[in-house]
């Protein structure tokens, strides 16, 4: 039985939200849960709408055993703050503009930030690879591992 929908969103899911799609899924599954919870991601822009995830990320998490196969979107306030029970941004810039969508104060609840869930590492936002290298691909994976370890033992208190 599906108990949780997350959706997580960064600005062009191509690079942050795709992969912590993809690592949350990774963590629900070596935690026997991945039946119980559903995620997906969008942006909040929809500038790459229908393509793939970035192919730095797709090559750099797979390293990490983690399959980046989503396809980018926009988040859309209909249906996606009815459909989903938590909607993760990355930064303050999509937190804020996830708020901007919302329209009742149910939605607004249900908005958190990635780094909400951080356990080890002390960012409060996942940084925008996009213009960077390598090691800022790295630096989000290792942020989203950290704070999909702290999302899991969150949601282990209300899914069985
Ligand atoms: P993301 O990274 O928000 O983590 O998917 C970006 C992807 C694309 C652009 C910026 C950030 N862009 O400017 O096209």
């Amino acid at each position: 039985m599906i108990q949780k929908k997350l959706l997580f969103v960064c600005l062009g899911n191509i690079c942050r939200s795709p992969a912590a799609e993809a690592v949350m899924i990774g963590k629900l599954k070596k935690a026997g849960k991945d039946q119980h919870v559903i995620c997906d991601s969008a942006g909040t822009i929809g500038f790459h709408s229908g393509a793939q995830a970035d192919l730095r990320m797709r090559k750099q998490a797979q390293r990490r055993g983690y399959a980046v196969t989503s396809i980018s979107r926009k988040v859309k306030a209909d249906p996606d703050f009815d459909r989903f029970d938590m909607i993760i941004g990355m930064d303050d810039q999509n937190v804020k503009d996830l708020y901007a969508l919302t329209r009742s104060p149910e939605h607004h609840q249900k908005i958190f930030r990635m780094t909400d869930f951080s356990s080890q590492l002390s960012y409060n936002y996942i940084p925008d690879p996009y213009y960077g290298d390598a090691a800022d691909f790295e630096l989000v994976l290792d942020l989203l591992e950290d704070a999909c370890e702290g999302l899991l033992k969150y949601l282990e208190k209300e899914v069985n």
